[in-house]
């Protein structure tokens, strides 16, 4: 089988993320999503500890998939857990334009390809960025992430 890996930063993780993961889960084996760093976005509202909690509650009903996290570069922790893909989704043409050029990069560095999921065209709108917001404006976010992490996370950022 084989080993894909599905970085992000998942701060928190969303009905897109969640429709990619149910979609990746079922052509890889396993699934690792793995939580890493993106030094150009603000400091994360979320600890990568309550991230993997939130993560685990969103894919409790996925057996093929593990979360972990990771500091460095993608490449070289793909590298270090032996995976075979890297996934990503792409939303719309900026998405495309950065991700194909990381892809490419990637792929130099390590031999690693990276293959692309549309996003679903009925969570292609949504970002962590607009939960965020929604929250702290004390919008309920049933619409855009599992409802099974609904409270949690709408709690914790509205109390801000
Ligand atoms: N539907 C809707 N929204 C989606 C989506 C989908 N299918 N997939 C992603 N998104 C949103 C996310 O919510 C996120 O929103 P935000 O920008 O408001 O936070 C955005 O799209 C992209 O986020 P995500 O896919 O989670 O990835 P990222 O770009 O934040 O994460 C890392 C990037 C962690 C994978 C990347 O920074 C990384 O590899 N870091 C390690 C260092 C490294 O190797 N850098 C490369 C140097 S060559």
């Amino acid at each position: 089988m084989t080993k894909a890996i599905y970085p992000g930063t998942f701060d928190p993780p969303t009905n897109g993320h969640l429709n990619i993961i149910q979609r990746a889960s079922l052509i890889f084996n396993p699934l690792i999503i793995a939580i890493g760093y993106n030094d150009q976005k603000p400091a994360p509202s979320f600890a990568i500890e309550e991230r993997i909690g939130l993560l685990r509650q969103i894919t409790s009903g996925i057996s093929n998939v593990q979360i972990i996290s990771f500091q460095g570069l993608l490449i070289d922790f793909a590298q270090s857990i032996e995976a075979q893909i890297i996934i990503r989704s792409l939303r719309n043409f900026s998405d495309f334009e950065f991700e194909s050029d990381q892809a490419a990069i990637n792929r130099q560095l390590s031999g690693i390809e990276t293959m692309f999921f549309p996003a679903d065209k009925e969570t292609q709108m949504i970002s962590s960025t607009l939960i965020r917001q929604l929250a702290r404006n004390n919008s309920r976010l049933k619409l855009f992430i599992p409802e099974v992490i609904e409270d949690t996370v709408f709690k914790r950022l509205s109390a801000k």
